[in-house]
Protein backbone atom coordinates (compact mmCIF):
# COMPACT_ATOMS: atom_id res chain seq x y z
CA UNK A 1 0.00 0.00 0.00
CA UNK A 2 2.83 2.25 0.43
CA UNK A 3 6.22 2.66 -1.19
CA UNK A 4 8.17 4.12 1.34
CA UNK A 5 6.49 2.71 4.99
CA UNK A 6 5.58 -0.79 6.31
CA UNK A 7 3.23 -0.15 9.03
CA UNK A 8 1.46 -3.04 11.51
CA UNK A 9 -1.64 -2.89 13.93
CA UNK A 10 -1.23 -4.23 16.83
CA UNK A 11 -2.68 -4.16 20.52
CA UNK A 12 -3.70 -0.61 20.20
CA UNK A 13 -0.27 -0.08 19.01
CA UNK A 14 0.11 1.37 15.47
CA UNK A 15 4.19 1.06 14.44
CA UNK A 16 5.51 2.34 11.45
CA UNK A 17 8.69 2.18 9.72
CA UNK A 18 10.28 4.43 7.36
CA UNK A 19 11.38 1.77 4.90
CA UNK A 20 14.15 3.12 2.66
CA UNK A 21 17.14 1.76 4.30
CA UNK A 22 19.40 1.78 0.86
CA UNK A 23 19.22 5.48 1.18
CA UNK A 24 19.53 5.15 4.98
CA UNK A 25 15.71 6.39 5.27
CA UNK A 26 16.04 9.34 3.86
CA UNK A 27 12.56 11.76 3.53
CA UNK A 28 11.74 12.10 -0.27
CA UNK A 29 8.72 14.07 -0.84
CA UNK A 30 6.79 10.33 -1.69
CA UNK A 31 7.74 8.98 2.04
CA UNK A 32 6.49 12.55 3.63
CA UNK A 33 2.89 12.21 1.39
CA UNK A 34 3.10 8.87 2.91
CA UNK A 35 3.72 9.18 6.59
CA UNK A 36 1.21 12.00 6.32
CA UNK A 37 -1.46 9.55 4.90
CA UNK A 38 -0.47 6.57 7.71
CA UNK A 39 0.01 9.12 10.72
CA UNK A 40 -3.81 10.30 10.23
CA UNK A 41 -5.02 6.62 9.66
CA UNK A 42 -7.95 5.38 11.44
CA UNK A 43 -8.13 2.44 13.75
CA UNK A 44 -8.26 1.21 16.73
CA UNK A 45 -4.82 1.94 17.86
CA UNK A 46 -3.57 4.55 20.49
CA UNK A 47 -0.47 5.26 20.31
CA UNK A 48 2.10 5.13 17.33
CA UNK A 49 5.57 3.79 17.20
CA UNK A 50 7.90 5.16 14.67
CA UNK A 51 11.19 3.92 13.69
CA UNK A 52 13.57 3.12 10.80
CA UNK A 53 14.16 0.32 8.57
CA UNK A 54 17.39 -1.58 9.50
CA UNK A 55 20.36 -1.27 11.91
CA UNK A 56 21.78 1.79 10.68
CA UNK A 57 19.51 4.55 10.36
CA UNK A 58 16.67 5.95 11.83
CA UNK A 59 16.48 9.03 9.60
CA UNK A 60 19.13 10.44 7.71
CA UNK A 61 17.64 13.57 6.94
CA UNK A 62 15.60 15.27 4.08
CA UNK A 63 16.68 13.49 0.78
CA UNK A 64 19.80 15.71 -0.20
CA UNK A 65 19.66 14.03 -3.73
CA UNK A 66 15.65 15.29 -4.75
CA UNK A 67 16.65 19.00 -3.20
CA UNK A 68 20.23 19.30 -4.37
CA UNK A 69 18.98 21.83 -7.33
CA UNK A 70 16.31 23.47 -5.90
CA UNK A 71 15.69 27.00 -6.36
CA UNK A 72 14.92 29.63 -3.45
CA UNK A 73 11.31 29.52 -4.08
CA UNK A 74 11.44 25.56 -4.51
CA UNK A 75 13.70 25.49 -1.28
CA UNK A 76 10.63 27.33 0.50
CA UNK A 77 8.15 25.16 -0.51
CA UNK A 78 10.11 22.14 0.07
CA UNK A 79 10.26 23.83 4.28
CA UNK A 80 6.70 24.55 4.37
CA UNK A 81 5.15 21.66 2.78
CA UNK A 82 7.08 19.21 5.28
CA UNK A 83 6.53 21.11 8.40
CA UNK A 84 3.17 21.12 7.33
CA UNK A 85 2.29 17.68 5.81
CA UNK A 86 4.74 15.89 8.69
CA UNK A 87 6.30 17.38 11.70
CA UNK A 88 3.38 19.67 12.53
CA UNK A 89 0.66 16.97 12.08
CA UNK A 90 2.60 14.58 14.23
CA UNK A 91 3.20 17.06 16.84
CA UNK A 92 -0.41 18.28 16.97
CA UNK A 93 -1.61 14.26 16.03
CA UNK A 94 -4.42 13.40 19.06
CA UNK A 95 -2.31 10.69 20.16
CA UNK A 96 1.01 10.17 21.22
CA UNK A 97 3.85 9.44 18.81
CA UNK A 98 7.11 7.77 20.38
CA UNK A 99 9.92 7.96 18.12
CA UNK A 100 11.74 4.86 18.32
CA UNK A 101 15.90 6.07 17.00
CA UNK A 102 17.19 3.27 15.97
CA UNK A 103 20.24 4.91 14.13
CA UNK A 104 21.12 8.23 12.46
CA UNK A 105 18.82 10.54 13.33
CA UNK A 106 20.48 13.44 11.34
CA UNK A 107 18.65 16.85 9.78
CA UNK A 108 15.48 15.93 8.96
CA UNK A 109 15.75 12.95 11.06
CA UNK A 110 16.00 14.74 14.44
CA UNK A 111 13.51 16.88 13.27
CA UNK A 112 11.08 14.09 13.31
CA UNK A 113 11.95 12.59 16.39
CA UNK A 114 12.12 16.01 17.91
CA UNK A 115 7.94 16.56 16.38
CA UNK A 116 7.09 13.34 18.15
CA UNK A 117 6.10 13.26 21.45
CA UNK A 118 8.57 11.31 23.42
CA UNK A 119 11.87 9.84 21.80
CA UNK A 120 13.73 6.74 23.04
CA UNK A 121 17.40 6.13 21.68
CA UNK A 122 19.37 2.69 20.84
CA UNK A 123 22.80 3.05 22.14
CA UNK A 124 24.65 3.21 18.47
CA UNK A 125 21.93 6.09 17.79
CA UNK A 126 23.80 9.48 16.54
CA UNK A 127 22.22 12.59 16.32
CA UNK A 128 22.46 15.91 14.90
CA UNK A 129 21.66 18.47 12.62
CA UNK A 130 24.10 18.76 9.68
CA UNK A 131 22.90 20.90 7.38
CA UNK A 132 24.84 24.19 7.55
CA UNK A 133 27.46 21.26 6.55
CA UNK A 134 25.65 21.54 2.86
CA UNK A 135 25.12 25.14 2.54
CA UNK A 136 21.23 24.93 4.34
CA UNK A 137 19.66 25.40 8.01
CA UNK A 138 17.40 22.98 9.39
CA UNK A 139 14.05 23.39 7.48
CA UNK A 140 11.63 21.11 9.28
CA UNK A 141 11.23 22.61 12.10
CA UNK A 142 14.94 22.43 13.63
CA UNK A 143 15.94 25.63 14.83
CA UNK A 144 12.97 26.00 17.14
CA UNK A 145 11.95 22.54 18.23
CA UNK A 146 15.36 21.96 19.26
CA UNK A 147 15.58 24.96 20.90
CA UNK A 148 12.83 24.79 23.15
CA UNK A 149 13.99 21.07 24.12
CA UNK A 150 18.04 21.63 25.26
CA UNK A 151 18.15 25.21 25.73
CA UNK A 152 19.90 27.69 23.12
CA UNK A 153 22.97 27.44 23.81
CA UNK A 154 22.98 23.87 23.01
CA UNK A 155 21.14 23.95 19.87
CA UNK A 156 23.43 26.71 18.35
CA UNK A 157 26.39 24.57 19.03
CA UNK A 158 24.53 21.58 17.46
CA UNK A 159 23.28 23.38 14.53
CA UNK A 160 26.68 25.87 13.83
CA UNK A 161 28.99 23.01 14.68
CA UNK A 162 27.34 20.17 12.57
CA UNK A 163 28.75 17.98 14.69
CA UNK A 164 26.66 14.77 15.92
CA UNK A 165 26.35 13.90 19.98
CA UNK A 166 25.94 10.19 20.87
CA UNK A 167 22.82 8.62 22.44
CA UNK A 168 24.36 8.83 25.87
CA UNK A 169 24.60 12.57 25.17
CA UNK A 170 21.73 13.48 23.98
CA UNK A 171 19.98 11.54 27.06
CA UNK A 172 22.17 13.60 29.29
CA UNK A 173 21.13 16.81 27.34
CA UNK A 174 17.65 15.62 27.39
CA UNK A 175 17.12 15.09 24.33
CA UNK A 176 15.70 11.68 24.14
CA UNK A 177 14.04 10.06 27.62
CA UNK A 178 16.01 6.77 27.58
CA UNK A 179 18.96 5.13 25.86
CA UNK A 180 18.83 1.04 26.00
CA UNK A 181 20.68 -1.38 23.47
CA UNK A 182 19.18 -1.71 19.86
CA UNK A 183 17.57 -5.06 20.54
CA UNK A 184 15.37 -3.55 23.44
CA UNK A 185 14.20 -0.42 21.48
CA UNK A 186 10.74 -1.64 20.23
CA UNK A 187 10.48 -3.33 23.76
CA UNK A 188 11.06 0.10 25.47
CA UNK A 189 8.68 1.56 23.32
CA UNK A 190 5.87 -0.66 23.87
CA UNK A 191 6.41 -0.85 27.93
CA UNK A 192 5.57 2.83 27.57
CA UNK A 193 2.91 2.70 25.13
CA UNK A 194 1.38 -0.02 27.00
CA UNK A 195 1.60 2.37 30.26
CA UNK A 196 0.10 5.07 27.97
CA UNK A 197 -3.15 2.69 27.05
CA UNK A 198 -4.14 2.27 30.42
CA UNK A 199 -4.99 5.84 30.74
CA UNK A 200 -8.03 8.13 29.85
CA UNK A 201 -7.48 8.81 25.95
CA UNK A 202 -9.55 11.72 25.83
CA UNK A 203 -7.21 12.82 28.89
CA UNK A 204 -4.33 12.78 26.60
CA UNK A 205 -5.23 14.34 23.39
CA UNK A 206 -6.31 16.91 26.21
CA UNK A 207 -2.78 17.14 27.58
CA UNK A 208 -1.68 17.08 24.70
CA UNK A 209 -3.79 20.33 22.98
CA UNK A 210 -2.11 22.11 26.36
CA UNK A 211 1.75 21.04 26.87
CA UNK A 212 1.58 22.05 22.77
CA UNK A 213 -0.07 25.47 23.94
CA UNK A 214 2.95 26.59 25.47
CA UNK A 215 5.07 26.56 22.33
CA UNK A 216 2.25 28.67 19.77
CA UNK A 217 2.47 31.89 19.22
CA UNK A 218 0.11 34.06 21.01
CA UNK A 219 -1.55 31.24 22.93
CA UNK A 220 -1.87 31.57 26.75
CA UNK A 221 -0.76 28.14 27.60
CA UNK A 222 -2.67 28.75 31.23
CA UNK A 223 -5.95 29.28 29.78
CA UNK A 224 -5.49 26.43 27.45
CA UNK A 225 -5.34 24.61 29.66
CA UNK A 226 -7.84 25.46 32.06
CA UNK A 227 -9.99 25.37 28.96
CA UNK A 228 -8.99 21.19 28.38
CA UNK A 229 -9.23 20.43 32.05
CA UNK A 230 -12.94 21.61 32.41
CA UNK A 231 -14.12 19.86 28.96
CA UNK A 232 -12.79 16.75 30.27
CA UNK A 233 -15.48 16.95 32.82
CA UNK A 234 -18.17 16.57 30.39
CA UNK A 235 -16.33 13.11 29.04
CA UNK A 236 -17.60 9.81 30.33
CA UNK A 237 -13.58 9.10 30.43
CA UNK A 238 -13.93 11.69 33.42
CA UNK A 239 -17.04 9.33 34.58
CA UNK A 240 -15.09 6.08 34.71
CA UNK A 241 -11.99 7.07 36.15
CA UNK A 242 -13.14 9.02 39.04
CA UNK A 243 -16.24 6.65 39.48
CA UNK A 244 -13.38 3.33 39.20
CA UNK A 245 -11.49 5.45 41.94
CA UNK A 246 -13.90 6.35 44.39
CA UNK A 247 -15.24 1.84 44.51
CA UNK A 248 -11.16 1.17 44.39
CA UNK A 249 -11.34 -0.88 40.69
CA UNK A 250 -9.78 -0.28 37.77
CA UNK A 251 -11.44 2.08 35.17
CA UNK A 252 -12.43 0.93 31.42
CA UNK A 253 -12.26 3.65 29.90
CA UNK A 254 -14.61 4.24 27.08
CA UNK A 255 -12.87 6.52 24.92
CA UNK A 256 -14.78 9.64 24.94
N1 LIG B 1 19.62 12.07 1.50
C1 LIG B 1 19.78 11.24 0.45
N2 LIG B 1 20.54 10.14 0.50
C2 LIG B 1 21.17 9.87 1.64
C3 LIG B 1 21.05 10.70 2.79
C4 LIG B 1 20.22 11.84 2.68
N3 LIG B 1 20.01 12.66 3.72
N4 LIG B 1 21.82 10.18 3.79
C5 LIG B 1 22.38 9.05 3.28
N5 LIG B 1 22.00 8.88 2.00
C6 LIG B 1 22.38 7.79 1.08
C7 LIG B 1 23.79 7.99 0.56
O1 LIG B 1 23.83 8.91 -0.49
C8 LIG B 1 24.12 6.57 0.15
O2 LIG B 1 23.47 6.32 -1.07
P1 LIG B 1 24.27 5.72 -2.36
O3 LIG B 1 24.62 4.32 -1.91
O4 LIG B 1 23.24 5.78 -3.45
O5 LIG B 1 25.46 6.58 -2.55
C9 LIG B 1 23.43 5.72 1.21
O6 LIG B 1 22.42 6.56 1.78
C10 LIG B 1 24.35 5.28 2.32
O7 LIG B 1 24.98 6.44 2.86
P2 LIG B 1 26.57 6.60 3.02
O8 LIG B 1 27.28 5.80 2.00
O9 LIG B 1 26.86 8.06 3.10
O10 LIG B 1 26.76 5.90 4.47
P3 LIG B 1 27.90 6.20 5.52
O11 LIG B 1 27.81 5.11 6.53
O12 LIG B 1 29.21 6.41 4.85
O13 LIG B 1 27.49 7.59 6.20
C11 LIG B 1 25.96 9.21 7.17
C12 LIG B 1 26.32 7.70 6.96
C13 LIG B 1 27.01 9.84 8.09
C14 LIG B 1 24.60 9.25 7.83
C15 LIG B 1 25.95 9.92 5.79
O14 LIG B 1 25.12 9.18 4.91
C16 LIG B 1 25.44 11.32 5.83
O15 LIG B 1 26.15 12.21 6.26
N6 LIG B 1 24.20 11.54 5.34
C17 LIG B 1 23.63 12.86 5.20
C18 LIG B 1 23.20 13.44 6.55
C19 LIG B 1 22.69 14.83 6.36
O16 LIG B 1 23.39 15.74 5.97
N7 LIG B 1 21.39 15.05 6.70
C20 LIG B 1 20.75 16.34 6.57
C21 LIG B 1 20.00 16.41 5.30
S1 LIG B 1 19.43 18.03 4.94
C22 LIG B 1 17.99 18.21 5.80
O17 LIG B 1 17.55 17.32 6.53
C23 LIG B 1 17.30 19.52 5.57
C24 LIG B 1 16.11 19.82 6.39
O18 LIG B 1 16.16 20.01 7.63
C25 LIG B 1 14.84 20.03 5.76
Amino acid sequence: MYNNLIFENRDHILYITINRPKQLNALNKETISELNSCLQTEGNHRVIILTGSGEKAFVAGADIKEFADFSVEEGKKLALDGQIKLFNTIENLHIPVIAAVNGFALGGGLELALASHIRIASDNAMLGLPEVSLGVIPGYGGTQRLAHMVGRGKANEMIFTAKMISAKEALEWGLVNHVVPQEELLAKAESIAKQIIKNSGVAIEAAINAVNANYKDGVDGFNKEIEEFGKCFGTNDFKEGTDAFLNKRKPIFPGK
